[in-house]
């Protein structure tokens, strides 16, 4: 009989109760005890050390579509990775969470994260020493390499598509344009996502380069004078500092274009969790469950090819764009982006939306 911890890390999105209720349920199954960290890594720094163990009925079924974490993602100013760099103290920090593992007497640990958690924990490989380790990958960015898919992201793009068909009939009725921007920090894929569900007049991302003034001639060009314009909030223009909606935002009022920049935000995390990513989530926790079973350890669940399969960490880190952590000194990250090649650009462009300097 095995005991296994699962937390979740980083920012939420729908679909992480999914997942945890799955994994709950299949472990239950194998006759294995769940144990729950709370808050991430903030839970294992404190003592005694924030955890529950899961019986049948702590995350009941009805409540597994809700968005959030049942387990919390953590505090802001906890101590966690960035706090203690910040402070000098990521060794103790290190030496802490491997003794709250160890404390936990877990066989493996269930890491439910994103690019930045998952690049830690192959930075820090001493933390899981007693334990193994399964990572399932989960972002409304989209933005890890090896998968093609991460719980999440669909109910992110249902949201953002949610909310632009509720735009488009105050846009039509006022003559104007609603300039969104969607999340998804330096990658793109969930306003290319969106934007070709919603069916946007122009689609900026910040892997692909756009004029303004191309832009602002597309927009005077379309059959309507109303309309919207998805914008990722990693999208940059030379010489402009600020959010990009809005610096697009005045340049469409410059050029006499009537509208207004609009954010989602958090909205974007928010919602029930779509059926795909239920199944998503699904599929995700009974690959990480066999991957339990086959004795595997510093691996990821990943979709790829219509297949859910593991893939090890150190072929995640080595498959990604590697940069500094933005916020953890010495740290890096391994990010994807949204490929030049990637077939829904094309179908953006046939459309008819403006996607920038085109291939
Ligand atoms: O990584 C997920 C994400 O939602 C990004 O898309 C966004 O830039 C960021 O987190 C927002 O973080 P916070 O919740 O700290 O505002």
């Amino acid at each position: 009989m095995k005991r296994i911890g699962i937390m979740t890390t980083g920012g939420d999105c729908s679909g992480l109760n999914t997942v945890i209720q799955r994994v709950v349920t299949g472990a239950m199954r194998r006759g294995w005890t769940v144990v729950g960290i709370m808050d991430g890594t903030d839970g294992l720094c404190v003592d005694p050390v924030r955890a529950v163990t899961f019986d049948a009925n702590t995350l009941p079924i009805e409540t597994a579509r809700l968005a959030g974490s049942w387990l919390h993602n953590g505090h802001a100013g906890a101590l966690n990775y960035e706090t203690a760099a910040a402070t000098g103290r990521l060794a103790e920090f290190n030496q802490t969470i491997r003794r709250a593992l160890r404390h936990l007497k877990l066989d493996t640990l269930i890491l439910v994260g994103g690019n930045g958690s998952l690049s830690l924990a192959w930075n820090n490989r001493e933390i899981y020493a007693d334990v193994s380790l399964v990572c399932i990958p989960k972002t409304i960015d989209m933005d890890i390499p090896l998968t093609d898919n991460t719980v999440g992201f669909d109910t992110a793009v249902s949201q953002v598509v949610s909310f632009c068909d509720q735009l488009i009939l105050t846009a039509r009725s006022h003559h104007r344009w609603f300039v969104v921007q969607t999340m998804g920090r330096d990658c793109g894929n969930l306003a290319l996502h969106a934007g070709v569900a919603f069916g946007a007049d122009a689609i900026l991302i910040p892997e692909i380069k756009f004029d303004p003034d191309a832009l602002v001639a597309h927009i005077q060009s379309r059959p309507r004078d109303y309309g919207i314009v998805m914008v990722s909030e990693g999208v940059s223009l030379r010489g402009h500092s600020g959010r990009p909606a809005d610096i697009i935002s005045r340049k469409l009022s410059a050029a006499g274009i009537a509208n207004r920049a609009v954010y989602p935000e958090h909205f974007q995390r928010a919602g029930d969790t779509t059926a795909g990513d239920r199944i998503l989530a699904a599929r995700m926790a009974d690959a990480a469950l066999d991957a339990i079973d086959n004795n595997e350890t510093y691996v990821m669940t990943a979709m790829q090819n219509g297949q859910c399969v593991t893939v090890p960490l150190s072929e995640f880190f080595a498959a990604g764009d590697v940069t500094d952590d933005p916020n953890i000194s010495g740290m890096q990250t391994a990010n994807a982006y949204v490929s030049p090649d990637d077939p829904l650009l094309m179908v953006a462009h046939n459309m008819g939306a403006y996607i920038g300097e085109e291939k």
